[in-house]
Order: C-alpha cells, then sequence, then structure tokens
C-alpha cells in the first residue's frame, strides 16, 4: 500500500510527524512525503527534530502570501505529482490552505483522502479564517474521518458524513508532545527565567490589526506582578511582527524571540506557568503538561477544553484579558483548579490507531502503482 502525506506548515509537520513515523515503520508500507512549504524555516525545524526527509518540497513560501496565492501554486504543482506517485490514499491533516487544497487535488484524480484531525467547528464561517470553512470543505471532500472526540465526530455526522467513515482517535499531537518532552534537552540560558513564566503566542489572521488590548494587558501584568516574566515567540508573518512592536513596550521581564524549535518550545512550555495564545495546537498541548491557557479570541473549536476547565477563551480586550490572569496569580485555588483539570485530547496513541486503520482497509491494494 502507497500512502501520500502532504503538509506544508509547523502544525501539520508537528501533528504528522508521528504517524508518518508510525507509518514508516510498518512493513509493507510505501510512504510519500510532500512538503508544499507553504511555510519554511518553520517547518523545516520541525522535520528536522522528527527526521522526515520530503519526497517533493514545493518551496512556494514568499514573505507576502495570501490564502489565494498559496492555493494557486499548490494547485498548479500537486496534479503532476499525484500522476506518478498514484498513492493508494493521501492523508492531510486540519484547516490550512495546503491541507484545503491537497484534498480537493486529491479528489479530482479520485483518489481518497484521511483527514486527520476531522470534526472541528467553531460554528463561525468567518473565525477562525479561513480554517473553518477549509475544515469544513476538506470533510466533504475526504474518505477517512479521523476526529480527535466525540463531540467531532458529532459535528461530522451533522453534516451528513457516514458513519461507518468516521473514527475518533484522539489527536496526534498529544503523541508528538509526549515523545519530545521526554527527549533530553538543555534550556536556552536567556530564557531560563526564575518566578513565573506567561508563555504568549499570537498569528491568527482574523485577529491582525485586533491585537492592540492583548499586548496592553502584558504591559500592565509584567508591571503588577515583580515575580512575572513575559516569553514571546513571535510568528514569522510580518504583520503580526509590526503589531507587537507598535503596542508591546520593552521591559526586562517581557523577552520577545524568533519561532522557537518544537523540542525547545515544549520545554518551555513545561516550565510556564501560564499560556496566552490564539493558537490552536497550544490549547491541546499546554494542558496535557498541566498549564493553564488563556485563548485570546471570541470563540473556539476545542470546546471540551473550556468544558474540562483546561483553557478558558478571554477574548481581546485588555480589561478582559487582565480581569481573567489576575483570578489565577491572585487566587491559587482558582490556578489549581485549571492546572489540575484533565485535559480530553488523547492518551499519545492517536497515530497507530490510524494506521491500523488504513492498514485494516489498503493492505494488499497496490493497485494504483
Ligand atoms: C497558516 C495557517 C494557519 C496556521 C498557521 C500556523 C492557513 C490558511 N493558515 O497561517 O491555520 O495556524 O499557518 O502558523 O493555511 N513565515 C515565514 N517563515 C515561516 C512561516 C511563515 O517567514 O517559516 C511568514 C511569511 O511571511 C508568510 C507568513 O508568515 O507569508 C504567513 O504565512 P501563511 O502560511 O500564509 O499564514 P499563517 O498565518 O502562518
Ligand atoms: N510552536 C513551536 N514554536 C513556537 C510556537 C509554537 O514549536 O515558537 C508549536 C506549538 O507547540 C504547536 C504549534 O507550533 O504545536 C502550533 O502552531 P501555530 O500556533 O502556529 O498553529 P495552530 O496550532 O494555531 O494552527
Amino acid at each position: 500500500m502507497k500512502v501520500m502525506t502532504i503538509l506544508g506548515t509547523r502544525p501539520e509537520g508537528i501533528k504528522m510527524a508521528p504517524l508518518i513515523q508510525c507509518l514508516k515503520r510498518e512493513p509493507g508500507v510505501r510512504h510519500v512525503l510532500v512538503n508544499t512549504a507553504q511555510h519554511r524555516e518553520m517547518l523545516d525545524h520541525v522535520l528536522d527534530l522528527f527526521g522526515l526527509v520530503p519526497d517533493y518540497d514545493f518551496n512556494i513560501m514568499k514573505s507576502v502570501q495570501t490564502p489565494e496565492s498559496v492555493s494557486a501554486e499548490i494547485l498548479m504543482r500537486l496534479g503532476p505529482v499525484l500522476d506518478a506517485e498514484k498513492p493508494d490514499v493521501v492523508l492531510v491533516h486540519g484547516d490550512t490552505t495546503t491541507a484545503f487544497v491537497s484534498s480537493y487535488a486529491s479528489y479530482l484524480k479520485k483518489i481518497p483522502v484521511g483527514h486527520v484531525e476531522a470534526g472541528l467547528r467553531s460554528g463561525d464561517r468567518y473565525s477562525p479564517f479561513p480554517e473553518e470553512m477549509n475544515r469544513k470543505m476538506i470533510d466533504q471532500l475526504a474518505t477517512h474521518h479521523f476526529a480527535v472526540t466525540d463531540a467531532n465526530r458529532q459535528n461530522l455526522l451533522a453534516e451528513g458524513i457516514a458513519p461507518e467513515q468516521i473514527i475518533v482517535i484522539g489527536n496526534t499531537v498529544i503523541d508528538a508532545l509526549l515523545n519530545t518532552a521526554s527527549m533530553p534537552f538543555t534550556p536556552n540560558p536567556v530564557l531560563d527565567v526564575k518566578g513565573k513564566i506567561l508563555l504568549v503566542t499570537t498569528h491568527r489572521r482574523e485577529n491582525l490589526h485586533k491585537l492592540q488590548g492583548v499586548y496592553e494587558a502584558l504591559n500592565l501584568l509584567v508591571q503588577t506582578y515583580p515575580e512575572l516574566t513575559v516569553i514571546f515567540p513571535v510568528h514569522k508573518n510580518p504583520l503580526v511582527r509590526s503589531e507587537v512592536h507598535k503596542f508591546l513596550h520593552s521591559h526586562e521581564r517581557v523577552l520577545i524571540t524568533e519561532p522557537l524549535d518544537y523540542l525547545e518550545f515544549t520545554h518551555l512550555m513545561k516550565r510556564s506557568y501560564l499560556v496566552l495564545t490564539d493558537s490552536g495546537g497550544i490549547q491541546e498541548e499546554a494542558p496535557a503538561l498541566n498549564v493553564p491557557v488563556f485563548v485570546a479570541r471570541e470563540n473556539t473549536e476545542r470546546p471540551e477544553g473550556e468544558r474540562a476547565g483546561t483553557i478558558k477563551l478571554t477574548g481581546l480586550t485588555k480589561e478582559r484579558i487582565l480581569f481573567d490572569i489576575k483570578q489565577v496569580l491572585d487566587y491559587p485555588e482558582a490556578y489549581r483548579k485549571m492546572a489540575q483539570a484533565e485535559n480530553p485530547y488523547g492518551d499519545g496513541r492517536a497515530s497507530e490507531r490510524i494506521k491500523n486503520h488504513l492498514v485494516s482497509i489498503y493492505r494488499g491494494e497496490d493497485h494504483r502503482s
């Protein structure tokens, strides 16, 4: 059986790496890795960490790119690769432009698509943008839906996906995280700070130009709490960077860095006291390390975390963010409640379940190549 994985951004690399490694270890499976390189350095770090070498690298990233430009580039390049390789099944992850366009290109070649992390929904077609629509379209195009939770399965059923096409497997990000958190690591002395770390990331397209309140809240938090250090690895997107430099004041306890490689970031999450982020993946990872997460968004496609109490939606206004974060800094019981809530996203064996499912369907089916 021949499996092709197509990925292009940092989170896809992190969440597909354990599955790719698992498939490569399986006798009788031939694996082809296609990197659209929608992201460059941020993804290359991940591929290096997990020892993955792409068979194809489209190298499309530009310093200014839009979902339209990325889509056009990938569509042009993918058709001939699918024709040449004729995989039995194509795997994509999540909700990026790479994942959507790759699913569509595979559909045009009548190649079945397996969607890893299927069924997430925020319920708002413009938030996250364009990810909410990407994942809905991928779920219509896909044949196999690997859902993280039962609530994700219900979302798929409500959109008319047949029950036999869905399996609930947990999230492969927990496989990646547990693996990485146990790797030996020596912290960078600059980031090895005393006291409480508030780890921050922001990058969502729909949040660009709306982040002033987030950064102003950080300015006030470091002034109010002398034991607090903000560590902020800033996304490579120049639009994100210009906002950070405009509104976040320099302070000896505000450490702004380049994006960290995943090994360093994982260990930093482990040492952090709190996380403030608009990231998707970090809402699942930090709670697995017992670190409370404040989500700088108005909605989330991960309501299980909210229900469990591991994450809290805190929006984008300075006042609300200050109020919510002060609650846990001032009241140890409120902190303990969030830190000790149970993370609903899996047990670290999601990749193995996906591999077993694919092998049960495609083993011996080398009819295409
Ligand atoms: C994309 C995904 C988003 C995901 C995010 C992960 C879509 C629609 N969105 O958004 O779901 O959460 O990636 O980070 O696919 N850049 C670099 N080097 C890198 C990576 C990015 O310089 O290694 C810069 C480039 O200037 C690039 C910009 O970041 O143009 C934006 O990248 P892009 O992939 O278009 O969008 P993201 O906002 O990162
Ligand atoms: N991450 C990383 N280095 C950083 C910031 C994030 O390795 O400096 C990891 C993080 O642990 C998570 C992934 O990148 O696994 C999340 O990526 P991002 O927030 O860019 O995308 P999203 O999850 O929102 O799609």
